[in-house]
């Protein structure tokens, strides 16, 4: 294998992933540990294997991985994980460890800390990596951004980078407890605005955890909770025009597992269409909708402006954020 390619040895060699139905890892990591013996690699790990996965190849092989490279970047920190490969003495290797610098690069806790320490978010993500303890693997076809990825090494902050930890716990799992809560508190009152109300909710959050996160201003909890309980309970009393619905909820948590489809968007058109007169957003929305059915090619410079001429309509405020994921601008 390492001849075909022209080396002696591989440093590392790893398995893409455990493909447990077809059931054959423990049978490839055999395979891995015997090449290592022949010393044609260095060292052998997987990808993507859980603790149940790893422990199964120790069990059977009595030989542990060096390394686990799993999916790993501010929106999704896999703190479980990360922890019990510590645990086991496994190396934790991070792929798309820039999210592919998708919508993280916007987030203001990222731009606030790469201003303050004059990097670029790409650094201060790349930094954050390094200070968990695992090995970042960024792609770039670039070479400044190649440079620029592996100049991470003249700066440190732990309590910062406590920030971009905080980054996953607002987005998923704090959002489904203020759910749950306010379903609680509040029932059948707030059926129609209860998704809206969940983003205003983990949005002040957000705003007073970074006061004392930043600033470092002393907190009082207590104070802090009672302001929050009164705030939500005006909201979830008086809120009569909620911005965030159902279909828009679904999507923003479909984004990073599934990508928005053109199908989803040509509905979400047909839908916003009904509702407008003749106007320039209802062209521009049809030719929006002719690109994602027909895909006459328009280009990219067109696109955007098609789409900026939706983007101040009240009613298409939401599409537009979604076009722009989908087109990526
Ligand atoms: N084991 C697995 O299952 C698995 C799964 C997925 C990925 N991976 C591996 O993980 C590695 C990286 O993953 P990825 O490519 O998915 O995601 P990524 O490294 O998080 O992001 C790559 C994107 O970030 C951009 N980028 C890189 N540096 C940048 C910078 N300094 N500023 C702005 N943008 C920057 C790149 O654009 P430019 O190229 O234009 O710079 C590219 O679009 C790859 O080697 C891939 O093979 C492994």
């Amino acid at each position: 294998m390492a001849y075909r390619a022209g080396l002696d040895y591989y440093d590392l060699y790893l398995i893409h992933w455990p493909n447990p139905k077809q059931n054959k890892y423990v049978e490839a990591w055999q395979a891995l540990i015997d090449l290592k013996k022949s010393g044609l690699i260095r060292s052998i790990g997987v990808c993507n294997f859980l603790p149940e996965h790893i422990e199964r190849l120790e069990q059977e092989t009595a030989v542990k991985p060096s390394l686990n490279q799993i999916e790993l970047h501010p929106y999704f920190n896999q703190k479980e994980q990360r922890e019990w490969h510590l645990k086991n003495e496994i190396q934790t290797q991070s792929w798309s460890p820039l999210s592919r610098a998708n919508a993280l690069f916007q987030e203001e806790t990222l731009l606030n800390l790469a201003a303050e320490y004059k990097k670029s978010p790409s650094q201060i993500i790349l930094r954050w990596h390094y200070q968990l303890g695992s090995i970042a693997i960024p792609k770039s076809a670039n070479r400044e951004r190649q440079l620029e990825n592996i100049s991470i090494f003249d700066f440190s902050s732990e309590a910062d980078m406590i920030a971009i930890v905080i980054l996953e716990r607002f987005d998923r799992v704090l959002k489904e407890i203020i759910n749950t809560v306010l379903v609680r508190a509040f029932g059948e009152q707030i059926e129609h605005t209860k998704f809206d109300l969940v983003y205003c909710v983990n949005g002040f959050i957000g705003m007073y955890s970074k006061l004392f996160l930043y600033y470092r201003i002393p907190i009082d909890l207590e104070a802090l909770a009672h302001s929050l309980v009164e705030k939500t309970e005006i909201l979830a009393k008086h809120v009569q025009v909620p911005f965030l619905t159902f279909d828009l909820d679904q999507f923003f948590k479909d984004k990073g597992t599934v990508e928005v489809t053109p199908e989803q968007l040509v509905a979400l058109i047909e839908q916003k269409k009904t509702g407008l007169d003749d106007s320039i957003e209802k062209e521009s929305l049809s030719l929006l909708q002719e690109q994602l059915s027909n895909h006459p090619n328009y280009s990219k410079a067109i696109i955007k402006g098609l789409c900026e001429n939706i983007r101040l309509h009240p009613e298409c405020k939401d599409l537009f954020y979604l076009l722009r994921i989908y087109f990526e601008f």
